[in-house]
């Protein structure tokens, strides 16, 4: 079974608090939260007191949150303290990886890295790990809606085999044009979880989109 992780991106914002309840009712494992900050990708969303406004609304859930932001260090226990349970940042988006990934462990919550598609798995070759998650990105972050680019299921090909030949229990998640009609293509390449944000949330059956993406 995928883990599916719904993204808040395409949900009311309006009535947010509810948008998550009703996912997380119909059978949700995660809610993914975009944080982007109009620098680092041209798209401005939401912060930590939002992240906050997610927790008080759904006290147990598991909060997956997806920084799109120049210099996360200075900020990942603001989103630590607002309720994030695992917390990626992007390895574009920084200077020394490492010390970013140590930054997100210091908080306590769970760490990922997220990569762009043009980035080349091997930028993780000497932190991977560290890394509870990686986050395959199969769009250009900054929005929701997009297409797939095709590239991705090679990278998750190859990162799926380095993991185990690790040995490692990483988690490898996908984020972009994950649908219920494509989702077994990012499972069979070897995705554990899938985030969808219009696949889920501008399906006409929202339980019945987060089931087939559950059974990809
Ligand atoms: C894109 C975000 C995604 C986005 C996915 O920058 O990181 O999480 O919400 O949206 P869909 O599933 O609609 O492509
Ligand atoms: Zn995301």
């Amino acid at each position: 079974m995928a883990i599916v992780s719904p993204s808040i991106l395409s949900a009311d914002f309006a009535r947010l608090g509810e948008e998550v309840r009703d996912v997380l009712e119909k059978g949700a494992d995660w809610i993914h939260v975009d944080v982007m900050d109009g620098h680092f990708v041209p798209n401005l969303t939401i912060g930590p007191m939002v992240v906050q406004a997610v927790r008080s609304a759904a006290p147990a859930s598991f909060l997956d949150v997806h920084l799109m932001i120049e210099r996360p260090d200075d900020v990942v226990q603001q989103y630590r303290d607002a309720g994030a349970d695992q917390i990626a940042v992007h390895a574009e988006a920084v200077k020394h990886l490492h010390r970013s990934i140590q930054a997100v462990k210091d908080t306590g919550a769970k760490a990922g890295v997220a990569l762009n598609p043009h980035t080349s798995e091997t930028v993780l070759d000497y932190v991977l790990d560290d890394l509870d998650l990686v986050l395959v990105m199969s769009v250009n972050p900054g929005f929701g809606g997009q297409s797939l680019i095709d590239a991705v299921f090679s990278k998750i090909e190859r990162l799926r085999k380095e993991i185990d030949r690790r040995g490692l229990p990483t988690l490898i998640e996908v984020d972009g044009g994950v649908k219920t009609h494509n989702a077994h293509q990012f499972t069979n390449a070897g995705a554990h979880a899938l985030v969808s944000g219009s696949g889920v949330y501008k399906a006409e059956d929202r339980r019945a989109a987060i089931q087939a993406l559950k059974n990809a």
